[in-house]
């Protein structure tokens, strides 16, 4: 959703507030025994839940079937969802771009920082699709810096985009990738 489209649906939703005010306040001149203005007020306290429950569905959430069962893996995943969380909601409210920014570069650290720590223990296990999955990192980390450069020229229409991608890429790369190096390294750790 660009930030054009976010802005709209803002004003949508405050209008439709403001309507269902207004309605209930002349709901109420036909008396307080008329049902109208009792069913508007049902209708204006469900809207924040119903809108939070769309919101919601933007966000990606810890499961326990994305577990690898390696204790500092899981911790790292689940710090990484945490963070592309944290850059949704800025790029939800438009905060500012500093504070996207921040999120974007503290979300790049930490997962090098991940990549390195995984790469590390395929590699003192011999694991050996180790190249091949260091490079599905390598690519990742390629692409995220692509879309870091598109931001900073347009920023409206590229942090959606960088959200849905890291959302997808890592749910995609802990269920196919990550999942087939687990048994293996659990092995070799016992
Ligand atoms: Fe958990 Fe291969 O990244």
């Amino acid at each position: 959703m660009t930030t054009l489209s976010k802005g709209f649906s803002m004003f949508l939703l405050s209008a439709l507030i403001m309507v269902l005010l207004v309605m209930i306040v002349l709901g109420f001149m036909l008396g307080f025994t008329h049902p109208l203005p009792w069913v508007l007020i049902g209708v204006l306290i469900i809207i924040p839940f119903i809108h939070q429950r769309i919101i919601g569905n933007r966000f990606v959430k810890w499961d326990d079937s994305l577990s690898v069962g390696i204790d500092t893996i899981d911790a790292d995943h689940k710090k990484l969802l945490s963070l592309i969380n944290q850059l949704q909601t800025a790029a939800h409210y438009q905060t500012d771009d500093e504070m996207i920014e921040s999120t974007l570069n503290e979300l790049v650290d930490y997962t090098r920082y991940h990549f390195s720590r995984e790469e590390d223990l395929m590699q003192a296990a011999n694991y050996p699709d180790f190249e091949a999955h260091k490079q599905q990192h390598a690519a990742m980390i390629e692409q995220v810096g692509k879309f870091i450069n598109e931001y900073r020229v347009d920023k409206t229409r590229t942090i959606d985009n960088v959200c849905q991608f890291l959302k997808t890429w890592l749910i995609n790369h802990i269920n196919g990738s990550d999942q087939k190096y687990a048994p293996f390294l659990k092995d070799k750790s016992q």
